[in-house]
């Protein structure tokens, strides 16, 4: 049995929207079950829409039985998670309604208070300033705040202004559920836990990195979202900066959340700014068409948004102006209704200096270390080895030195749950600063006002493909190609 944390009281406003059915009741359900979240804790949803407790309960169990993997939905469990679940009844802006949320949260003014905000970020300020009103912000209080917080650095900026008006940055938790991901904190782990990735890990040894981040989605449901925000917004300024900072980042002192934070936020300052000759050599923006993805035939993106010009797929030449990364590109993509589901960071050495098979007609890979994040998970590493017998020529081949980490989990914890548990616990390493939400939107919104004044032509890629061949030229310009072409 976990060790038990302190009972605490989670409001979860968009408790009715889908996140919050998809994957924040299911992490709240895993950690009542496994003991971290102590069962007298209460979850209580914030929506709009009237109704009971009973009808709240019912609608709740019936996403849980839709939304829980590995069938781990349970009639007894249920029951005692069941108890722990309250619904209000409030109009984001209407600062009356909120009395209901008072009434209940003030049964219990010791509580540690978690308000999950898994709404628009437009609502953010106006749901703190009610929160104050009614005197429902303690010391005990935080508040987590769904990504992308605002469109750009100037929205962003107003945003976190409104929020740090009633909490303290150290009670503010900006979630990236990337770095939620069990494979993603593995790449701190590899990195900085295994000596000889160290001296490897720079422009002296390493020819470029990739990193992708493949759907075969699409939009599922949520137009009016993506559409006002679109790849670059959604993926690439968070989640694929995320994992970049994890890959390039200097050691940090010590695990503290300043320390690795620290860290990160010196890799987005030294991102190279884009010129606009950059941007129309190093950018790619495209929308799916018609196609066939999962073997069904899907409709154009403007089938469901007529004459969009929102990106459903960003590709990119990223430069670090750094000492240790000094010519070494990072190529980063991202799409929906893509070929497969695919996320990966490869990590591309460079050549050895001099091949002795090369007179033999011996061509020789590059080793590369391939970071899998979904659907698999797993880290490999790729090396030239010597064809077994007695050939008089030496022949050699690529071969794949995996590592498995055995788990002997019957439920593998989802990146929620992990999130979810550390803000219970307290816990803001790996959660986004406000300097690092801010140097991210700085970088991007170079990319965004050029692609808006349409510097770069959109494209088009079929659904169920790779994305746009200019995706393809992006990085073959450099005498380069894409993993898994
Ligand atoms: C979300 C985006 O942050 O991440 C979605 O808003 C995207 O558009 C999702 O589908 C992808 O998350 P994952 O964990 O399935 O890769």
């Amino acid at each position: 049995m976990a060790d038990l944390q302190s009972v605490c009281d989670v409001v979860i406003f968009g408790g009715h929207g889908d996140l919050a059915f998809r994957k924040l009741m299911p992490a709240l359900y895993h950690l009542t079950d496994t003991g971290y979240l102590d069962s007298k804790s209460r979850i209580i949803t914030v929506t709009r829409v009237e109704m009971t407790g009973e009808e709240h309960r019912k609608l709740v169990k019936e996403k849980l039985k839709n939304f829980l993997k590995e069938n781990a939905f349970d009639e007894g469990k249920f029951k005692v998670f069941e108890k722990q679940l309250d619904v209000v009844i409030i109009e984001f802006n209407d600062n009356s309604s909120y009395e209901g949320l008072f009434k209940l949260l003030s049964q219990k003014p010791d509580r540690e208070r978690i308000n999950y905000l898994s709404t628009a970020s437009d609502f953010f300020s106006t749901i703190c300033s009610s929160l104050h009103k009614w005197n429902l912000i303690t010391p005990k209080s935080r508040v987590v705040l769904e990504k992308p917080i605002g469109r750009d650095l100037e929205s962003a900026r107003l945003i976190n202004k409104g929020i740090l008006q009633y909490f303290n940055e150290s009670q503010i938790y900006r979630i990236d559920h990337y770095l939620g991901k069990d494979t993603v904190q593995n790449i701190m782990a590899l990195r900085f836990s295994n000596r000889f990735f160290m001296p490897l890990w720079d422009a002296n040894n390493i020819d470029h990195v990739q990193i992708t981040v493949a759907e075969n989605v699409g939009v599922e449901g949520r137009w009016d979202y993506y559409d006002e925000y679109g790849a670059m917004r959604d993926m690439i300024q968070n989640h694929l900066m995320q994992l970049l900072c994890l890959v390039a980042m200097e050691a940090p002192c010590s695990l503290d959340a300043d320390s690795v934070r620290d860290e990160k936020v010196k890799v987005l300052r030294s991102l190279r700014k884009m010129t606009p000759r950059d941007i129309v050599q190093k950018t790619v923006r495209a929308q799916y068409t018609q196609g066939v993805s999962d073997g069904e035939t899907v409709p154009n993106y403007t089938d469901g948004v007529p004459n969009s010009t929102t990106e459903t797929f960003a590709a990119l030449r990223v430069d670090i102006d750094n000492w240790r990364w000094n010519g070494v590109p990072f190529y980063l993509r991202s799409g929906k209704r893509m070929h497969k589901r695919n996320s990966e960071i490869v990590i591309q050495f460079k050549a050895v200096p001099h091949s002795i098979f090369a007179n033999q007609g011996r061509c020789i890979s590059e080793n590369k270390l391939i970071i899998s994040l979904q659907p698999k998970e797993s880290i490999e590493l790729q090396l030239m080895n010597k064809v077994p017998g007695l050939s008089e020529e030496m022949r050699l081949q690529q071969v794949e030195l995996e590592l498995n980490t055995p788990m002997n989990m019957k439920h593998k914890p989802d990146a929620y749950e992990r999130l979810l548990l550390d803000v219970i616990r307290s816990n803001p390493t790996l959660f986004m600063r406000l300097d690092e939400v801010e140097a991210a939107w700085k970088w991007a919104d170079v990319i965004l006002e050029a692609w808006e004044e349409n510097v770069v032509s959109m494209k088009k890629y079929r659904s169920g493909t790779d994305g746009p061949t200019a995706s393809i030229q992006l990085i073959a310009r450099d005498g380069r190609s894409w993993h898994d072409e």
